[in-house]
Protein backbone atom coordinates (compact mmCIF):
# COMPACT_ATOMS: atom_id res chain seq x y z
CA UNK A 1 0.00 0.00 0.00
CA UNK A 2 1.15 3.57 -0.78
CA UNK A 3 -0.29 6.73 1.63
CA UNK A 4 -0.09 10.20 -0.61
CA UNK A 5 -1.12 13.33 0.09
CA UNK A 6 -1.46 15.75 -3.07
CA UNK A 7 -2.87 19.01 -3.82
CA UNK A 8 -2.02 20.10 -7.37
CA UNK A 9 -1.80 15.73 -8.53
CA UNK A 10 1.67 15.02 -8.92
CA UNK A 11 2.31 12.81 -5.52
CA UNK A 12 -1.03 11.13 -6.99
CA UNK A 13 0.53 10.31 -10.15
CA UNK A 14 3.51 9.11 -8.97
CA UNK A 15 1.65 6.98 -6.17
CA UNK A 16 0.09 5.25 -9.28
CA UNK A 17 2.80 4.06 -10.86
CA UNK A 18 4.32 2.98 -7.15
CA UNK A 19 1.77 0.69 -5.88
CA UNK A 20 -1.89 -0.30 -7.31
CA UNK A 21 -3.47 0.46 -3.51
CA UNK A 22 -3.42 4.67 -3.40
CA UNK A 23 -4.64 5.36 -0.04
CA UNK A 24 -5.60 9.52 0.51
CA UNK A 25 -3.67 10.20 3.90
CA UNK A 26 -6.12 13.26 4.71
CA UNK A 27 -8.64 10.88 4.45
CA UNK A 28 -7.31 8.32 6.91
CA UNK A 29 -6.52 11.18 9.49
CA UNK A 30 -10.22 11.01 9.88
CA UNK A 31 -9.91 7.80 11.85
CA UNK A 32 -9.16 7.86 15.50
CA UNK A 33 -6.75 5.40 15.19
CA UNK A 34 -4.02 3.88 12.54
CA UNK A 35 -2.45 0.39 12.40
CA UNK A 36 -1.23 -0.73 9.15
CA UNK A 37 0.44 -4.38 8.10
CA UNK A 38 1.53 -4.70 4.63
CA UNK A 39 5.39 -6.10 3.15
CA UNK A 40 5.91 -2.83 1.72
CA UNK A 41 4.33 0.60 2.69
CA UNK A 42 5.41 3.84 1.18
CA UNK A 43 4.23 7.24 1.51
CA UNK A 44 4.60 10.23 -1.38
CA UNK A 45 3.99 13.60 -0.81
CA UNK A 46 5.21 17.12 -2.08
CA UNK A 47 8.06 19.25 -0.56
CA UNK A 48 6.67 22.23 1.26
CA UNK A 49 9.69 24.70 2.07
CA UNK A 50 12.14 21.86 1.78
CA UNK A 51 10.06 19.76 4.39
CA UNK A 52 7.33 16.87 4.31
CA UNK A 53 4.23 18.63 5.27
CA UNK A 54 3.17 19.00 8.32
CA UNK A 55 -0.37 16.95 7.54
CA UNK A 56 1.87 14.09 6.77
CA UNK A 57 4.48 14.62 9.27
CA UNK A 58 1.70 14.00 11.45
CA UNK A 59 0.38 11.09 9.95
CA UNK A 60 3.74 9.31 10.25
CA UNK A 61 3.71 10.22 13.75
CA UNK A 62 0.30 8.86 14.91
CA UNK A 63 0.14 5.98 12.75
CA UNK A 64 1.98 2.55 13.09
CA UNK A 65 3.41 0.35 10.09
CA UNK A 66 4.31 -2.99 10.19
CA UNK A 67 6.06 -4.09 7.67
CA UNK A 68 8.76 -5.50 6.12
CA UNK A 69 9.82 -2.40 3.91
CA UNK A 70 9.08 1.40 4.61
CA UNK A 71 9.65 4.21 2.00
CA UNK A 72 9.02 7.41 1.14
CA UNK A 73 9.04 9.20 -2.16
CA UNK A 74 9.15 13.90 -2.02
CA UNK A 75 7.72 15.22 -5.00
CA UNK A 76 9.53 18.82 -5.97
CA UNK A 77 9.66 21.30 -8.22
CA UNK A 78 13.19 22.84 -8.19
CA UNK A 79 15.47 22.17 -5.48
CA UNK A 80 14.78 19.19 -2.53
CA UNK A 81 17.49 20.84 -0.62
CA UNK A 82 18.40 17.88 0.96
CA UNK A 83 15.26 16.62 2.48
CA UNK A 84 16.17 13.14 2.72
CA UNK A 85 18.82 13.12 4.99
CA UNK A 86 16.16 15.43 7.30
CA UNK A 87 13.41 13.40 6.93
CA UNK A 88 15.26 9.98 7.82
CA UNK A 89 16.50 11.96 11.19
CA UNK A 90 12.66 13.13 11.37
CA UNK A 91 11.35 9.42 11.45
CA UNK A 92 14.39 7.87 13.34
CA UNK A 93 13.03 10.44 15.96
CA UNK A 94 10.09 9.10 16.23
CA UNK A 95 11.44 5.73 17.00
CA UNK A 96 10.38 4.44 13.72
CA UNK A 97 12.96 2.94 10.84
CA UNK A 98 12.45 3.82 7.00
CA UNK A 99 14.17 2.19 4.29
CA UNK A 100 13.95 4.00 1.58
CA UNK A 101 13.71 7.54 1.07
CA UNK A 102 13.93 9.42 -2.44
CA UNK A 103 12.85 12.84 -4.26
CA UNK A 104 11.98 13.63 -7.54
CA UNK A 105 11.69 16.49 -9.75
CA UNK A 106 8.13 17.63 -11.65
CA UNK A 107 6.22 20.90 -12.10
CA UNK A 108 6.70 23.14 -9.60
CA UNK A 109 3.15 24.09 -8.39
CA UNK A 110 4.74 27.03 -6.10
CA UNK A 111 2.28 30.05 -7.37
CA UNK A 112 3.65 32.17 -4.59
CA UNK A 113 7.30 32.46 -6.46
CA UNK A 114 7.22 31.13 -9.77
CA UNK A 115 4.37 32.23 -12.68
CA UNK A 116 2.66 28.07 -13.92
CA UNK A 117 3.08 29.49 -17.46
CA UNK A 118 7.00 29.53 -17.41
CA UNK A 119 6.89 26.42 -15.15
CA UNK A 120 5.04 24.63 -17.60
CA UNK A 121 7.77 25.35 -20.85
CA UNK A 122 10.31 23.64 -18.33
CA UNK A 123 8.33 20.78 -17.71
CA UNK A 124 9.31 18.25 -20.30
CA UNK A 125 13.22 18.65 -19.08
CA UNK A 126 12.21 17.12 -15.94
CA UNK A 127 11.57 13.57 -17.33
CA UNK A 128 8.95 12.44 -14.94
CA UNK A 129 8.31 9.14 -16.14
CA UNK A 130 11.73 8.19 -16.57
CA UNK A 131 12.59 9.32 -12.97
CA UNK A 132 9.22 7.18 -12.15
CA UNK A 133 10.49 3.99 -13.77
CA UNK A 134 13.85 4.48 -12.09
CA UNK A 135 12.81 4.65 -8.31
CA UNK A 136 9.64 1.84 -8.94
CA UNK A 137 12.63 -0.19 -9.92
CA UNK A 138 14.34 0.81 -6.22
CA UNK A 139 11.30 0.10 -4.49
CA UNK A 140 10.37 -3.20 -6.65
CA UNK A 141 13.99 -4.36 -5.43
CA UNK A 142 13.70 -3.34 -2.03
CA UNK A 143 16.70 -1.21 -2.11
CA UNK A 144 17.87 1.12 1.04
CA UNK A 145 18.86 4.17 0.22
CA UNK A 146 18.70 7.49 1.60
CA UNK A 147 19.31 10.40 -0.96
CA UNK A 148 22.32 11.80 -0.06
CA UNK A 149 22.41 15.62 0.03
CA UNK A 150 24.53 17.67 -2.33
CA UNK A 151 26.22 20.39 -1.24
CA UNK A 152 24.79 22.78 -3.84
CA UNK A 153 21.54 21.69 -2.39
CA UNK A 154 22.51 21.81 1.22
CA UNK A 155 23.81 25.56 0.34
CA UNK A 156 20.81 26.37 -1.56
CA UNK A 157 18.27 24.67 2.03
CA UNK A 158 21.12 26.89 4.37
CA UNK A 159 20.35 29.79 2.26
CA UNK A 160 16.70 29.61 2.52
CA UNK A 161 17.01 29.21 6.24
CA UNK A 162 19.31 32.47 6.80
CA UNK A 163 16.69 34.84 4.37
CA UNK A 164 13.58 33.44 6.54
CA UNK A 165 15.69 33.98 9.48
CA UNK A 166 15.97 37.79 8.60
CA UNK A 167 13.24 38.54 6.17
CA UNK A 168 10.08 35.89 8.26
CA UNK A 169 8.08 33.81 6.98
CA UNK A 170 7.17 33.65 2.96
CA UNK A 171 3.47 33.08 3.55
CA UNK A 172 1.25 35.15 6.12
CA UNK A 173 -2.54 35.17 6.91
CA UNK A 174 -4.86 35.78 5.41
CA UNK A 175 -3.64 34.46 2.15
CA UNK A 176 -6.06 34.26 0.16
CA UNK A 177 -8.98 37.14 -1.23
CA UNK A 178 -11.72 35.85 -3.81
CA UNK A 179 -12.68 37.66 -6.53
CA UNK A 180 -15.66 38.65 -7.97
CA UNK A 181 -15.56 36.24 -10.56
CA UNK A 182 -16.45 33.58 -7.97
CA UNK A 183 -19.56 31.70 -8.61
CA UNK A 184 -19.66 30.02 -5.66
CA UNK A 185 -19.29 26.01 -6.87
CA UNK A 186 -17.53 24.97 -3.80
CA UNK A 187 -14.87 23.29 -5.10
CA UNK A 188 -12.16 25.50 -3.07
CA UNK A 189 -13.95 23.02 -0.14
CA UNK A 190 -13.45 20.07 -1.58
CA UNK A 191 -10.06 20.29 -2.20
CA UNK A 192 -8.68 21.25 1.09
CA UNK A 193 -7.32 18.83 2.89
CA UNK A 194 -7.45 20.54 6.66
CA UNK A 195 -11.53 21.37 6.09
CA UNK A 196 -10.66 25.14 6.12
CA UNK A 197 -13.57 26.77 4.19
CA UNK A 198 -17.05 26.52 3.98
CA UNK A 199 -19.44 28.10 1.57
CA UNK A 200 -21.61 30.97 3.14
CA UNK A 201 -24.22 32.93 0.73
CA UNK A 202 -22.18 31.62 -2.40
CA UNK A 203 -19.44 32.46 -1.18
CA UNK A 204 -16.19 30.74 0.36
CA UNK A 205 -15.25 31.74 3.85
CA UNK A 206 -11.77 30.74 5.66
CA UNK A 207 -11.20 29.65 8.77
CA UNK A 208 -6.63 29.76 8.56
CA UNK A 209 -6.66 27.73 11.85
CA UNK A 210 -5.26 24.32 10.38
CA UNK A 211 -4.33 25.95 6.88
CA UNK A 212 -1.04 24.14 5.69
CA UNK A 213 -0.62 26.57 2.75
CA UNK A 214 -1.22 23.84 0.66
CA UNK A 215 -2.73 26.60 -2.40
CA UNK A 216 -4.86 23.24 -3.68
CA UNK A 217 -7.92 25.62 -3.20
CA UNK A 218 -5.99 28.47 -5.36
CA UNK A 219 -4.63 25.77 -8.45
CA UNK A 220 -8.54 24.21 -8.22
CA UNK A 221 -10.54 27.28 -8.78
CA UNK A 222 -12.35 26.98 -12.31
CA UNK A 223 -12.69 30.90 -12.22
CA UNK A 224 -9.19 31.77 -11.25
CA UNK A 225 -10.61 33.67 -8.45
CA UNK A 226 -8.83 32.57 -5.91
CA UNK A 227 -5.62 34.99 -5.30
CA UNK A 228 -2.73 34.99 -2.78
CA UNK A 229 -2.94 38.19 -1.11
CA UNK A 230 -0.12 38.47 1.04
CA UNK A 231 1.99 38.76 -1.43
CA UNK A 232 2.29 39.86 -5.25
CA UNK A 233 1.96 36.39 -7.23
CA UNK A 234 3.91 36.14 -10.40
CA UNK A 235 1.18 35.66 -12.19
CA UNK A 236 -2.23 35.21 -10.50
CA UNK A 237 -4.35 33.83 -13.38
CA UNK A 238 -1.71 30.62 -14.46
CA UNK A 239 -2.59 28.05 -12.34
CA UNK A 240 -1.86 24.24 -12.56
CA UNK A 241 -3.36 20.26 -11.95
CA UNK A 242 -1.01 17.25 -13.26
CA UNK A 243 -2.80 16.51 -16.77
CA UNK A 244 -3.15 13.05 -15.67
CA UNK A 245 -5.05 13.56 -12.64
CA UNK A 246 -8.69 14.51 -12.43
CA UNK A 247 -10.12 17.42 -10.49
CA UNK A 248 -12.52 15.09 -8.73
CA UNK A 249 -9.20 12.55 -7.63
CA UNK A 250 -8.29 15.61 -5.70
CA UNK A 251 -11.38 16.07 -4.22
CA UNK A 252 -11.90 12.81 -3.32
CA UNK A 253 -8.52 12.92 -2.16
CA UNK A 254 -8.82 15.44 -0.06
CA UNK A 255 -12.45 16.61 1.03
CA UNK A 256 -12.99 16.98 4.65
CA UNK A 257 -16.89 17.69 4.01
C1 LIG B 1 3.70 25.84 -0.15
C2 LIG B 1 4.60 25.18 -1.14
C3 LIG B 1 5.95 25.07 -0.88
C4 LIG B 1 6.80 24.46 -1.81
N1 LIG B 1 8.12 24.34 -1.50
C5 LIG B 1 8.97 23.78 -2.40
C6 LIG B 1 10.37 23.67 -2.10
O1 LIG B 1 10.85 24.00 -1.01
N2 LIG B 1 11.19 23.19 -3.07
C7 LIG B 1 10.71 22.77 -4.29
O2 LIG B 1 11.50 22.38 -5.14
N3 LIG B 1 9.38 22.78 -4.56
C8 LIG B 1 8.51 23.28 -3.65
N4 LIG B 1 7.16 23.33 -3.93
C9 LIG B 1 6.65 22.67 -5.17
C10 LIG B 1 5.98 21.31 -4.89
O3 LIG B 1 6.71 20.57 -3.93
C11 LIG B 1 5.85 20.47 -6.17
O4 LIG B 1 5.26 21.18 -7.20
C12 LIG B 1 5.09 19.17 -5.89
O5 LIG B 1 5.38 18.23 -6.89
C13 LIG B 1 3.60 19.35 -5.82
O6 LIG B 1 3.00 18.10 -5.57
P1 LIG B 1 1.44 17.84 -5.57
O7 LIG B 1 0.95 18.16 -6.97
O8 LIG B 1 1.30 16.40 -5.24
O9 LIG B 1 0.83 18.72 -4.54
C14 LIG B 1 6.29 23.94 -3.03
C15 LIG B 1 4.92 24.05 -3.29
C16 LIG B 1 4.08 24.69 -2.36
C17 LIG B 1 2.61 24.80 -2.68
Amino acid sequence: MVFYFTATGNSLYVAKHLDSRQISIPQEMKKPERVYKADKIGIVCPLFEFEMPDLVKEFIRSSTFETDYFYIVVTYGMHHGGVAERTKAFVEGLGKRVDYINTIIMFDNAIIVFDMEDQRKLDPEKKVDEHIAALKADIDACRHLVQPAPKEETDFYQGYVSMIQKMGPMYSFPLYGVTDDCIGCGICSRVCPKGCISIENGRPVYDYTDCINCTSCAHACPRLAIKLICVKEPNENARYRNPNIELKEIMEANSQL
